[in-house]
């Protein structure tokens, strides 16, 4: 059964009553520009077909309802008690965005909700954003909102995230999960916050290799990869890291500790590799493409520090498969997944050859999954 249709069967179970909304937000993947969203930089993330669902039916009161198909559990709540620190920690990301809502002064009803998805939890694809941008969707259809613009339901979400949630992330995960197109990747300019649609090449797959070691250290180390970053943006006396270049950072080292210097290369160069990733998307120039991949890698593991053994090693084991254009790990880092670019006729083997061989070296077993750059969110009535 579809997880669409499982949301729905578990809102007719639960509440024994027809649910007349459903919303949707996809989780997504990072093609190229790791880190560069919080430095006003440039990401190319597509919206994957694993989504969040959320199904609901409001209510004449203020009590607020929500089962958790993948956590089954459930939490009830009024409007005015959102952030009661006794509520199943689960709830806390669509508490969230029900508390931006009523922060901003959306006259939120009280609501039952059934809420499920098959994004795996904690591997980098982006499942809290599709929770917090799905909440929002259903929140702002049942205020007469849901016209709002898709980029500012995803600022929502990342006000959520910093606000509610305590997590200083940037823009890239709630503007690919509210923003997808089908069929193309987003280049996004996360300074000015414009959108480009970049059309998916013929022929090739967008393949997640889940490494199954899940994310630890990410929230610390990425707190302080976000300070590491403000700092050496001062030092070199720009606005941001993405208005720095590299002869300028060359200029300033010794002015500069090795880590900020090693921080700011990455954000650099990784700036050009998006762009020049995309150019080669555009034009059909998988290889070059692909060795923007293998080469943002690197940069993660050697000037940003943010790789860890299994990503290495799934990524390595996949850039030595035959039609293997390029491999990354993608996300924050420190676990999770890693993405790669392979050619349509060698997915099947490219997925037998690495599962094993990643197993052999890790002792881990590994999903892989060939996904679609899919539509962003949205909401329906039943
Ligand atoms: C997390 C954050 C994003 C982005 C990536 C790294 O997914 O939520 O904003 O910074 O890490 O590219």
């Amino acid at each position: 059964m579809s997880v669409r249709d499982n949301v729905l069967n578990k809102f007719r179970e639960h509440f024994k009553a027809e649910p007349t909304l459903l919303a949707r937000a996809p989780g997504r993947v990072n093609l190229i520009g790791e880190h560069t969203d919080y430095n006003d930089g440039f990401v190319l993330p597509a919206a994957i077909d694993r989504a969040v669902y959320v199904a609901a039916r409001p209510r004449a009161d203020w009590m607020i309802t929500l089962v958790s198909v993948d956590f089954k559990a459930h939490a009830s709540f009024d409007v005015d008690h959102l952030d009661d620190p006794d509520l199943p920690p689960w709830s806390k990301y669509p508490r969230g965005a029900l508390w931006w809502l009523l922060q901003e002064g959306y006259d939120v009803p009280g609501f039952d909700a059934v809420i499920g998805g098959n994004i795996p939890l904690g591997s980098g694809l982006s499942s809290s954003a599709a929770v917090e941008v799905v909440m929002l969707e259903l929140g702002l259809m049942m205020t007469g909102y849901a016209d709002m613009p898709q980029v500012d339901k995803a600022l929502a979400g990342v006000e959520v995230e910093h606000q509610f949630i305590g997590m200083p992330c940037g823009v890239m995960d709630q503007m690919a999960s509210a923003m997808g197109v089908p069929g193309h990747a987003l280049l996004i300019d996360c300074r000015s916050l414009e959108t480009q649609e970049v059309p998916m090449p013929d022929g090739v797959s967008i393949v997640i290799m889940d490494t199954a070691k899940r994310r630890g250290l990410v929230d610390s180390e990425y707190a302080l990869r976000r300070e590491q970053c403000e700092i050496a943006s001062e030092r070199l006396g720009v606005a941001a890291l993405r208005d720095a270049t590299i002869p300028q950072l060359e200029g300033a080292k010794n002015r500069l500790e090795d880590v900020l210097y090693r921080r700011a290369r990455h954000i650099i160069t990784e700036n050009t590799r998006v762009l020049a990733t995309v150019a080669a998307l555009r034009t059909g120039k998988l290889a070059e493409a692909g060795q923007l991949l293998r080469q943002s890698h690197i940069s993660l593991r050697d000037d940003y520090q943010v790789s860890c053994t299994e990503l290495d090693v799934i990524s390595e084991i996949a850039n030595a498969q035959p039609g293997c254009y390029g491999a990354r790990m993608t996300g924050a880092g420190f676990g999770g997944c890693a993405v790669a670019l392979v050619e349509n006729s060698a997915v099947e083997a490219f997925v037998q050859a690495v599962v094993p061989a990643y197993t052999a070296r890790t002792g881990l077993k590994p999903e892989l999954y060939v996904t679609q750059a899919c539509a962003g969110s949205g909401v329906e009535k039943l």
